[in-house]
């Protein structure tokens, strides 16, 4: 029987010129690259140039997903943009994205799952796919945090950058199998009862100003370590697949204690996480892409590799999908 699946064609990602490493930061608010080192494993965050905004970012990481795709901006059908930064409340970021890759056919909107929003946004993309109503997406995670940080607050502002990465999604046939190129499955939870534990402090509707990020960071991470190793365990199960069957995981990088704590539940040899937080701090919606396209261009994720990414955020929002390079 032929399948549709959708087949990660190209990666790219984008990471503003400016860098601001630990020590620059201990500088204005009350920290030091030791603490900073030791509970997260960050070393150093991209921060936007003044006007530079989301969908620039957004953008460059596309044209460069294009590029490593061979592909043009004329065969994109759907462009799907996960942020919790975009550029205007209305209209969408991905809307510019569309207009600055010159094209006017096709759907392009945003998703909002916040540090989730990537994945989200790749099953969103693949049931499109799959369903046979668009054949080629632009699937992009973008932000740029340092617009909503509290650069007074030393237990958020020095955990967050700015960054995109994105993906090029296309149809193709296939048996169905495992062994098969593209996207296995995916898999979407969110629970609302955690709002108040990682949230921005304003908002067209409430407040009618942006706000800022607010976070209760032990609660966040006992609840990371818990969702994300039964995701992952999910997703392998639906795929009648063990972690030894994975080549890599491709998690969220939101902090290196949480990547070491999830492997370790799962049993992962900690040589298969894709680990790149120490490069970009917390990227948000941007970070799985900006790991995946990093283990790609430095020729760790071959094709015919069996990835598995997966991510958590606000909401609480959380999910995976594992994929067939
Ligand atoms: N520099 C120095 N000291 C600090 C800093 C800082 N930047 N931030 C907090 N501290 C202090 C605290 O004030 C506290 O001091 P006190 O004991 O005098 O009150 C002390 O360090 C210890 O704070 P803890 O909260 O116990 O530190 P913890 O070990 O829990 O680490 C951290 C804090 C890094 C935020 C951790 O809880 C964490 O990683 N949580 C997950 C948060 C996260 O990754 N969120 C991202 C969004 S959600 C997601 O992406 C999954």
């Amino acid at each position: 029987m032929t399948v549709t699946r959708s087949a990660i064609v190209g990666c790219g990602s984008y990471l503003p010129k400016r860098v601001l490493t630990n020590k620059e930061l201990a500088l204005t608010v009350d920290t030091d690259d030791d603490w900073i080192v030791s509970r997260t494993g960050i070393q150093k965050r991209h921060i936007a140039a003044e006007g530079e905004c989301t969908s620039d970012l957004a953008l460059a990481a596309t044209r460069e997903a294009l590029a490593a795709a061979q592909m043009d901006a004329d065969e994109i059908d759907l462009i799907v943009l996960a942020t919790a930064t975009p550029d205007q409340t209305f209209p969408s970021t991905a809307t510019a994205v569309q207009a600055g890759l010159g094209i006017t056919h096709g759907a392009a909107f945003d998703v909002q799952a916040v540090c989730s929003g990537f994945v989200f946004a790749l099953a969103v993309a693949d049931n499109f796919i799959k369903t046979g109503q668009s054949k080629c997406a632009a699937v992009i995670g973008a932000e740029t945090f340092s617009r909503i940080l509290d650069w007074e607050d030393r237990n958020t502002c020095v955990l967050f950058g700015d960054g995109a990465g994105a993906v090029i999604v296309k149809a193709i046939e296939g048996e169905g199998t495992s062994d098969d190129q593209g996207i296995l499955s995916t898999h979407l939870h969110s629970d609302g009862r955690h709002q108040k534990l990682l949230y921005v402090d304003g908002g067209p509707s409430s407040t009618q100003s942006t706000g800022f990020l607010r976070m209760e960071g032990k609660e966040v991470f006992r609840h990371a370590v818990t969702n994300l190793s039964a995701v992952v365990r999910e997703a392998l199960e639906a795929n009648d697949l063990s972690t030894d069957d994975l080549d890599w995981l491709i998690p969220h990088q939101a902090n290196k204690r949480i990547l070491d704590g999830t492997a370790r539940k799962l049993g992962l040899s900690p040589e298969k996480v894709i680990v790149t937080v120490d490069q970009h701090a917390n990227t948000s919606a941007a970070s799985v892409p900006l790991a995946l396209t990093q283990g790609v261009k430095d020729g760790r994720i071959k094709l015919g590799n069996l990835v598995l990414m997966e991510a958590m955020g606000g909401g609480f929002t959380w999910g995976a999908c594992v994929a067939r390079m």
